[in-house]
């Protein structure tokens, strides 16, 4: 600090907290096993096959067997959370989407802020059972989980891209995470944004769980929690 070590390291932050990041993936990859649908390894990415892994859980986990509380934090113009309404049919369902639906709160790689914005009307969503909650998540989840009634096993989908949104609702969510509920993650291989966020918060809070799904070069991923 004395010697404004900054002012020469600055530049290389980035790129060294990239690195090291990356070789915690790496490492974090060889040493989780993935217990169901994992496609790795691919040639190229391909967005689409995110579908893949949730109908692999979909199925592999009984989740329209009974009832869950889906929550996805990240909907912009609603393509998952759609695919969820649409997938799990039971009446009983819950469906809470989180959003600021004005875009990203702060740039994200090459995405400035504001990126990704489509207003909560342009989604088209009438089922019954979906609720939505605009805003950053900073302020609404808190409000949210004080009436939130706890019941049903819990989708958890972290799709904010961010690491500052995904640590904060991770670090929310602990004390209301049960055994088997499932976290799904759509850019778990961005090393430090969603990776970094979900392996602070594992080590953090001590964590267990199983790896249940991978899909598209472990860009999407899915875990099981253990208690
Ligand atoms: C990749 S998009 C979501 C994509 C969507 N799930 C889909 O499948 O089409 C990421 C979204 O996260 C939202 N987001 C990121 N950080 C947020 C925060 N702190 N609070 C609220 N929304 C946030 C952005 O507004 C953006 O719409």
């Amino acid at each position: 600090m004395k010697w404004n070590l900054h002012r020469m390291a600055d530049p290389l932050e980035g790129g060294l907290l990239n690195l090291a990041y990356m070789s915690k993936l790496s490492k974090w990859r060889q040493a989780n096993v993935v217990t169901g649908y994992n496609d790795w390894y691919q040639q190229n990415w391909d967005y689409s096959r995110r579908i893949h892994l949730y109908e692999s859980i979909l199925q592999n986990e009984g989740l329209n067997k009974g009832p869950v509380d889906y929550m996805e934090f990240g909907v912009s113009s609603g393509a998952s959370f759609r695919w969820w309404l649409q997938h799990q049919t039971n009446e009983a369902s819950r469906f809470f989407g989180f959003d600021t639906f004005e875009g990203l709160p702060e740039a994200f790689g090459a995405f400035e802020k504001g990126a990704m914005a489509a207003t909560l009307e342009s989604i088209g969503v009438t089922d019954i059972r979906a609720t939505f909650y605009k805003g950053l998540f900073q302020d609404t989840l808190l409000p949210f989980l004080d009436q939130y009634k706890r019941g049903n096993r819990k989708l958890i989908h972290m799709d904010a891209d961010l690491f500052s949104a995904t640590i904060f609702v991770l670090s929310q969510l602990y004390r209301f995470l049960n055994d088997g509920d499932i976290i799904m993650f759509d850019e778990f291989a961005v090393p430090t944004h969603e990776f970094r966020a979900f392996q602070i918060f594992a080590d953090s809070f001590y964590i267990q769980y199983e790896v249940i799904a991978a899909a598209n070069n472990y860009l999407f991923l899915a875990v099981k929690i253990k208690k």
